[in-house]
């Protein structure tokens, strides 16, 4: 590639909403006929329908993944003294969902190459304060769920999946957000399928499903308005927002098969790059590569920060992976996680990073981003 830095013609996002189909239409009949706030027909087929995709009977729409999470664990009954187990290599909201109901989290690390959590760890921090469990489906591939649901029901544990990155992936054969007791989605402009801002809880517990739809709404009484029945949140999603997404539903398996061919696509050029590690899918999954991570190694002649750089000046738009929760100051400020060691958690967060993984990207487009990385490491290598 003779693109020299900083000269760029093209910039290609690193994952962008893909808008082809009904959202138009769906948002103006919303606009049409004046019902713009949580209450409409939008919001209850939106629930009903991706509930039903993921084979959960309940679906309760929120503002976003993180009030998702929230009113879960609230619904729950979670508080002071209860520990929630989840990995060390996830998004903030996570332990944050965590500390708002003032529950504790405890990390365990994650498998080096799913980069979700591991069993085996989680076992080893079962205590007589573990109320629940939270396993987070990552950059698209799902958790080992058998062995974590046996040890879950050995201990009486709650199993809530964290599922923001997972719309349409498979574990078993079965979709992710009916793997447990509950699920939480996240429909921000970045996920698969998206409502601009937005979530929903996913469950097949009809009581906890009416606890998240109270809490989520002020904890209304259903029989007398202006009564409350708990500290209840402002959690609402919209019908204008659920208008979105319900057209976006309706294309998800066509968006997966999409993702999943990019991946083909880059495992392909990528394959023989020196110093790369490339994401896998393991025999029992269906990744939907939510963002198609690679690590980066001394080997490949820069590091991962410089290669970001390089494909910046070069219009590839680039994230870095999570950086684990042991490793953020603001836990530490609270008497969390500091010293603790999650050694998987901190090398893949030191050296991950996800190439641009937008539904509607071409295969001329990877193609670039791949001539463009494989140009950085020829010129770090002189
Ligand atoms: C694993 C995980 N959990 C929770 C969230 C929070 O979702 P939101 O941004 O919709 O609040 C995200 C967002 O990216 C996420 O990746």
């Amino acid at each position: 590639m003779s693109q020299a830095a900083g000269t760029a013609q093209r910039r290609i996002a690193v994952c962008e909403p893909y808008l082809g189909g009904r959202e138009a239409e769906y948002v103006l009949d919303c606009l049409k006929t004046n019902r713009i706030s949580s209450a409409g027909t939008y919001l209850t087929e939106f629930e009903r329908a991706f509930a039903r995709y993921c084979g959960a009977a309940e679906g309760i729409g929120t503002t976003s993944g993180t009030t998702a999470l929230h009113v879960a664990l609230a619904a729950r009954g979670l508080g002071p003294g209860d520990e929630i187990i989840m990995p060390a290599f996830t998004i903030a909201a996570t332990v944050f969902a965590a500390l708002y109901v003032g529950a504790t989290p405890v990390l365990v690390d994650v498998e080096p190459d799913t980069w979700t959590l591991r069993v085996d760890q989680v076992a080893a921090r079962i205590g007589p304060r573990t109320r629940a469990v939270m396993p987070v489906h990552m950059y698209g591939h799902p958790c080992d769920m058998d062995p974590l649901t046996e040890l879950a029901r050995r201990h009486g544990l709650w199993l809530v999946e964290d599922a923001a990155e997972v719309h349409g992936a498979e574990y078993k054969g079965k979709k992710c957000g009916g793997l447990a007791d509950a699920a939480c989605f996240s429909f921000y402009a970045n996920k698969i399928i998206s409502t601009g801002e937005g979530g929903m809880v996913v469950t097949n517990d009809r009581a906890l499903a009416e606890r998240c739809r109270s809490l989520k709404n002020l904890g209304f009484n259903r029989e007398r308005r202006f009564l409350h029945d708990a500290v209840g949140f402002n959690y609402r999603m919209t019908n204008l927002q659920a208008a979105i997404g319900l057209a976006q539903l309706e294309r998800l398996d066509e968006y997966v098969e999409r993702r999943r061919a990019h991946a083909r696509r880059y495992n392909e050029l990528l394959r023989d790059v020196a110093g790369v590690t490339l994401p896998v899918e393991r025999p029992w999954a269906r990744n939907v590569y939510w963002m198609y991570g690679i690590l980066v190694d001394e080997t490949f002649g820069c590091t991962r920060d410089e290669l970001r750089a390089a494909l910046a000046e070069r219009g590839v738009d680039t994230r870095t992976f999570f950086i684990p929760m042991h490793e953020q100051p603001v836990f530490h400020g609270r008497g969390l996680f500091a010293g603790e060691s999650y050694p998987t958690a901190s090398d893949i967060g030191r050296r991950g990073l996800y190439l641009p993984s937008s539904t509607g990207l071409t295969d001329d487009e990877i193609g670039y981003v791949v001539d463009a990385l494989r140009d950085v490491q020829a010129t770090a290598r002189g």
